[in-house]
């Protein structure tokens, strides 16, 4: 609205019927002296139109300066009321009318202010929503996508932009068939869009290389009269959910395998001697040892399954105390004694004398012999094995390298997995369960540490294990 130079406009307009009204008063006034005095008398006659000339000159001056001043006093007010209502219109809900208590409308005036509070209150709540509204779609975590009725994109998060590459400048305005969503996203969208219906259906993605699983929610959006607004789509990351559902999978799968070697082993020589073998003293000798070789190795396979279930209950916790983790060296040394021998393989330690930590002396001695049974099992006869300790800032280093067969790089990140296997064929042949590491880790974990390996093939491997000097929420007895 165009309130500008309402004040001028009716001033000049004033002012011109004032001089129209003045001019007009001249010329009539100008005949009443050939009227009332004929004479001709040009002398007198002049002085008669310089004196009525005068007089309604002052006249005018006069009437002009209080007709302006009477009109500014009653349109002035209005203007500016008039410019107020046009921002008021515009959305400006800050601006205010000046209510003068002169002014006849000082309560126009103060019912517009009214009008603009109200108005600036109910933006500043409106905004209020749109902050949360924004910051609890930011913040849910999963990709949010909303479409218009049209199917063009609305509103995105951040989550979104990210998992699917783009921005909210990129792709609001646009179709949801042109911001890169894949196949079966947009065919769920499509279906949400036809069948007015919500949709749910997971996807499976390639980010950076590695497989991501995403359950896709659509639902259409209905306003509160029942009008259709759009669908909105959640993106909800279920990787974690179906990895673990894999690594259970295979875990049931690994231990059902594991088992069946070594119980068919022992019920096929149990036949055997049974169908008469038990006759021939040498051949049931030798398959006695057999069975009770393959249920040493069940044996070893049930502990090390309980001792893992043990270790992942919520309920494990750790005797912690003060330990001197060179005697925890020297200990596990005798125990894997014998193994060297047989293997004609020297170990050679490197630590201080003493090198106290707060930690499962038990635990920590299981973890120690684990990596040193690794290391004699992985080498060829007559190579040496190294243990070394040393502290550095607050945790102590403990690392045992052998100069072993060594593991291919790409099988490293998977060792600590439970049943997995480097080197398949030695592995068995060692008698492993595959279970060694992942009992390591999970201790070494349980300490507050951390475990890292460095090997080489052929060359030989370097397991290190980072322990903390102190536990933390562990009082040390
Ligand atoms: N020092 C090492 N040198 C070479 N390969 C190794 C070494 N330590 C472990 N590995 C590889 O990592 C795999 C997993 O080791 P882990 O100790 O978990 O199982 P395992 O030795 O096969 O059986 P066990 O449960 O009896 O220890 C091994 O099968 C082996 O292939
Ligand atoms: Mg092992």
């Amino acid at each position: 609205m165009k309130t500008e130079g309402h004040t001028s406009r009716i001033l000049l307009t004033a002012c011109a019927m004032l001089i129209g009204f003045t001019v007009v008063l001249w010329v009539v006034l100008s005949q009443f002296f050939n009227i009332f005095a004929p004479a001709d008398d040009i002398a007198l006659e002049r002085r008669y139109l310089l004196f009525i000339t005068v007089v309604l000159l002052l006249f005018l001056l006069v009437s002009l300066f209080i007709v302006s001043r009477i009109l500014y006093h009653f349109t002035k007010p209005v203007d500016e009321l008039a410019l107020v209502a046009g921002k008021l219109a515009e959305g400006d809900f800050k601006a205010r009318a000046s209510v003068s208590e002169f002014s006849d409308l000082g309560s126009l005036a103060s019912s517009i202010n009214k009008i603009a509070q109200a108005g600036q209150e109910t933006q500043v709540v409106r905004l209020m929503e749109k902050e949360r509204l924004k910051t609890l779609i930011e913040s849910i975590g999963s990709s949010l996508l909303m479409l218009g009725r049209g199917g063009t994109v609305n509103l995105m998060n951040g989550v979104f932009a990210q998992t699917f590459h783009t921005s909210s400048s990129d792709s609001v305005g646009k179709s949801y068939k042109e911001i890169g969503l894949p196949p079966d996203a947009e065919q769920l969208i499509e279906n949400v869009f036809l069948s007015e219906q919500v949709h749910e259906q997971p996807i499976r993605l390639q980010k950076n290389g590695v497989p991501v699983h995403l359950n896709v929610y659509g639902a259409p959006v209905i306003g509160r009269h029942g009008n259709w607004l759009g669908i909105i789509v959640v993106f909800h990351d279920i990787s974690k959910i179906i990895r673990l559902e894999e690594i259970r999978k295979d875990f049931v799968a690994n231990v059902s395998h594991e088992l069946r070697t070594p119980v068919t082993s022992i019920k096929g020589f149990a036949e055997t001697l049974l169908d008469g073998a038990l006759d021939q003293p040498d051949i049931a000798r030798e398959f006695v040892r057999i069975i009770e070789k393959e249920s040493a190795r069940l044996h070893s396979l049930v502990s090390d399954l309980l001792e893992l279930s043990g270790i992942e209950q919520h309920s494990f916790t750790l005797d912690v105390e003060q330990v001197d983790v060179v005697s925890i060296i020297r200990e596990a040394e005798k125990l894997v004694s014998k193994r060297l021998e047989e293997k004609e393989m020297i170990l050679a330690v490197e630590a201080p004398a003493k090198a106290n930590i707060e930690g499962d002396s038990r635990r920590l001695m299981q973890v120690l012999v684990n990596l040193l049974a690794n290391a004699i099992a992985y080498s060829k006869t007559g190579t040496t094995v190294r243990i070394g300790a040393r502290f550095e800032a607050d945790s102590l280093i403990l690392s045992v390298a052998d100069e072993g067969i060594g593991i291919e790089a790409e099988k490293i990140p998977r060792l600590f997995e439970r049943f997995y296997r480097a080197d398949l064929a030695r592995s068995r042949d060692s008698g492993g369960t595959g279970l060694g590491l992942a009992i390591v880790k999970h201790l070494v974990e349980a300490h507050g540490g951390d475990i890292h390996v460095e090997s080489k093939v052929g060359r030989g491997s370097e397991f290190s294990v980072r322990l903390p000097v102190h536990q933390a929420g562990n009082t040390a007895k």
